[in-house]
């Protein structure tokens, strides 16, 4: 076995590594050994990001002025939808939150100032007043990391799930994936550890089929599956407004969108992609594309998204076959150097691989863009200070009517 893994690691340019492996007492030989094996090591040849795009063309948005003059409708279909036990929610928490520099689950995070007011439960709060509304328990997906799992899994249970069912929330871990240096080598994590990190959260559906949360999904009869980003303390979960309007438009997907502040905001945005439903990035848009305007006077690629998807389960099936692009994020990540010390860097040293949710959707027939009011149901929490960071999502909790 160990011949099979050092040949292989040679052949992939990681001498560096096969020679550790080689120097390693019997026990810790075994243990990287097997650690190595059930690595996808496939990340390190293959061609990643700048994948070949096709023609965009703008998708429209269900405006916030449509959505005001529908909503009574749509709630009703999205709380009957609720009812009924088809609607189910997917939290995604296995990231790793370097760029907020808190060394625990980013839900962990207390945003409150005079009192605890954890990530987590802004959002727990936010759902449970769609449970009552409806007078049933939504069933809550939780992704965590194999780094944080344990510890996301605790917070709860000390806290009571805030108030939650216990019973309807279901822990899950995502996989995790090689990282390397500038250079394009494996890293240590330890001395007897190839260094892996969370492969993104674009892998949320295959992990909950490996993970057997499917036959939850399945045995609840579960048709429509509400993901969120766990960063952002005003997102509304399982929108009962937002599930209507989806289930009335036919669509098999839906995406909360923004409008954006200015033509030049660097955000994804929702458009078409050779017809079909797709994200465009910033710096993907020409500036024909970020000026570009209809006869109304609305930004044609206008809409920017939040991290915030309906899907219909029966339409994510056939996504478990397709591989989605591999993304490289650049990233601080700790590491152990050759001579055997942890290194915790100040600035991004390394390349981790992620599928994104994003690529979810181009994988989707179609898609209801369902326009929401930025300051009311986006508040993400990325950064320390500055854009999206702790202090602009408090400001907007407060501007809510949320106390800190
Ligand atoms: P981000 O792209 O902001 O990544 O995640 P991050 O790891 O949380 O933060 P940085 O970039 O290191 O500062 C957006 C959402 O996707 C989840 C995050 O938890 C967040 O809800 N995510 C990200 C996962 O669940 N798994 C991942 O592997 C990556």
């Amino acid at each position: 076995m160990i011949y099979k893994i050092t040949e292989m690691l040679n052949m992939l340019h990681q001498e560096h590594i096969a020679a550790h492996l080689l120097s390693l007492p019997d026990a810790e030989q075994r243990s990287m050994t097997a650690q190595i094996s059930e690595l996808d090591l496939s990340v390190l040849s293959a061609a990643q990001t700048n994948q070949q795009r096709g023609a965009f063309s703008p998708l429209l948005a269900t405006t916030r002025r449509e959505i005001e003059q529908n909503r009574s409708r749509f709630t009703e279909i999205g709380l009957d939808a609720i009812r009924s036990g088809k609607v189910g929610a997917v939290m995604l928490a296995g990231g790793q939150g370097s760029r907020l520099g808190f060394d625990r689950p980013k839900g962990m995070f207390n945003i409150g100032v005079s009192r605890e007011l954890y990530i987590f439960e802004c959002l727990v709060n936010n759902l449970l007043e769609v449970t009552k509304q409806a007078g049933a328990w939504i069933p809550l997906f939780i992704m965590t990391s194999v780094d944080n799992n344990r510890e996301t899994r605790d917070f709860f249970e000390e806290h009571n799930y805030f108030g939650y069912s216990g019973d309807n929330i279901f822990f899950f871990v995502q996989e995790q994936l090689p990282t390397v240096d500038t250079n394009g080598k494996l890293m240590l994590s330890a001395k007897g550890t190839v260094s892996t990190a969370p492969n993104g959260n674009g892998g949320w559906y295959a992990s909950m089929s490996k993970t057997g949360m499917l036959k939850v999904v399945r045995d609840a009869k579960i048709e429509w599956l509400n993901v969120f980003a766990v960063d952002n303390v005003l997102q509304r979960i399982a929108d009962p407004c937002f599930i209507g309007a989806v289930i009335e438009s036919g669509k098999v997907s839906g995406a909360k969108v923004v409008a954006k502040a200015e033509p030049e905001e660097r955000v994804g945005v929702l458009c078409l992609e050779d017809g079909k439903p797709s994200i465009v990035e910033y710096y993907e848009m020409t500036d024909e594309m970020v000026h570009r305007r209809e006869a109304d006077g609305t930004l044609s690629y206008n809409y920017g998204v939040i991290l915030n998807y309906l899907f219909r389960v029966d339409r994510l099936d056939q996504t478990l076959s397709v591989k989605l692009p591999l993304h490289r994020a650049f990233k601080k990540l700790k590491y152990m150097n050759a001579a055997g010390e942890m290194i915790v860097p100040d600035e991004p040293n390394a390349y981790k691989f992620e599928t994104l949710a994003l690529d979810m959707v181009r994988l989707q027939e179609n898609c209801l863009a369902y326009e929401v009011d930025r300051s009311r149901e986006f508040a993400p929490v990325k950064n320390r200070t500055g854009t999206d960071s702790i202090d602009t999502a408090r400001e907007l909790l407060l501007r809510n009517g949320i106390a800190l």
